[in-house]
């Protein structure tokens, strides 16, 4: 059996990450040994079906005893620890969820039910750093895949709402703390059907602006409101997280040629799915039906939402898909631009499919 260290799995994405590998039985075959950059000496968890000791996530002769390492630890921890591990000589593989190593040419971005190849290929050639994508990037692929695969897509605009788990717990908990603050400040008011609306939306309207919600994370209000700006500032206009489409799709996919991917990233008061709006200029006129044919057989969790208003209202939204692997895609219609203009709405659980669903399934391959 190999020895598979995990390294951040009490965090968010580290805690998905357990449940899943905890729902599979993944911890059967593997001999799973856990580190802490805080507690060392502490009791390990038992799910993984043994009692040990939590061991020093910075200690590097003990990393170097593991044939594998998970980390979601965080970009800092694996910026801190790699080179080191790796300039000791350690030949293990390192699977990785934070963007640190992505794009470096010696690492693979998994995201195995879109590029299985790619990944077996570079297992062959020895590589032995293997990295989740972007969320947003990956749940792209995981529902318009079949477009992909078929070699049909020109270019991808895209408009994002995304969640505010894809900037971490405690964004989480501010945005439900603004929403509870927004409606504590007229609750009274919402239970008189009576009183005015206006009066109650600006009373919200204030409270928003008058400083008293907590930002520390977001910066700004999110609850009642958007944040139309994702991750850094790059010199040319772009946010790192509309940078990270084009650079990482060409990469998961391996293209030989670019397929331009840009759009706007905007985070939404969603909890953990991120949706997105697509304009696809498609290569060749094609029929919707079989548009829907190639997108439902791409892989196992994408499902095609007819263009109905009652299943999109339904099935496309993050009420609908949070917790679940599926990642449906619907909306799909030719747009007034030309038959060659195809809209698509995507909806994806970014902590599942978006995170810790791909780094579990590259252990399944390497064990
Ligand atoms: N950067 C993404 C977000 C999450 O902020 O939503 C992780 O890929």
């Amino acid at each position: 059996m190999k020895n598979v260290g995990f390294i951040g799995w009490r965090g968010m994405v580290g805690s998905v990450l357990m449940q899943r590998m905890i729902q599979e039985r993944d911890f059967d075959g593997i001999n799973a040994i856990f580190f802490s950059t805080s507690q060392t000496g502490q009791q390990a968890p038992a799910f993984a079906g043994k009692t040990s000791v939590l061991q020093d996530a910075n200690d590097i002769d003990a990393l170097k005893a593991l044939d594998i390492i998970v980390t979601c630890q965080g970009g800092d921890y694996t910026s801190a620890v790699y080179p080191k591990l790796r300039a000791s000589g350690w030949q293990g593989y390192w699977i990785d969820a934070a963007s640190t190593l992505r794009m470096k040419d010696d690492a693979i971005i998994i995201l195995d039910p879109v590029n299985r190849a790619n990944i077996d290929a570079a297992l062959d050639r020895g590589i032995k750093t293997f990295v989740g994508g972007n969320c947003t990037v990956s749940l792209m692929l995981m529902s318009l895949g079949g477009l992909f695969a078929a070699d049909l897509i020109d270019w991808v605009s895209v408009s994002t709402y995304q969640a505010a788990s894809g900037g971490g717990a405690r964004h989480m908990r501010e945005l439900l703390t603004q929403m509870g603050m927004l409606h504590a400040d007229v609750a009274k008011e919402l239970t008189n059907p009576h009183a005015s609306i206006l009066d109650i939306e600006q009373k919200v309207t204030a409270k928003m602006r008058d400083g008293s919600l907590p930002t520390d994370n977001f910066g700004v209000p999110l609850a009642g409101s958007l944040i139309p700006w994702i991750d850094k500032q790059l010199d040319n206009g772009q946010s790192r997280e509309e940078w990270k489409g084009q650079a990482e799709t060409n990469k998961i996919l391996g293209t030989s040629q670019i397929i331009p991917v840009d759009g706007l990233c905007v985070r939404i008061g969603a909890l953990r799915c991120h949706s997105q709006a697509f304009t696809l200029k498609l290569k060749k006129d094609i029929a919707i039906t079989d548009i829907e044919q190639l997108l439902a057989h791409h892989n196992d969790w994408v499902k095609v939402i007819p263009n109905d208003r009652e299943l999109s209202m339904r099935e496309l939204t993050p009420a609908a898909v949070t917790g679940t692997l599926s990642t449906p895609v619907g909306r799909l219609r030719k747009l007034n631009m030309g038959k060659e203009f195809l809209s698509a709405f995507t909806v994806g659980d970014q902590l599942l499919w978006g995170a810790a669903e791909p780094l579990r399934r590259m252990l399944r391959i390497l064990r």
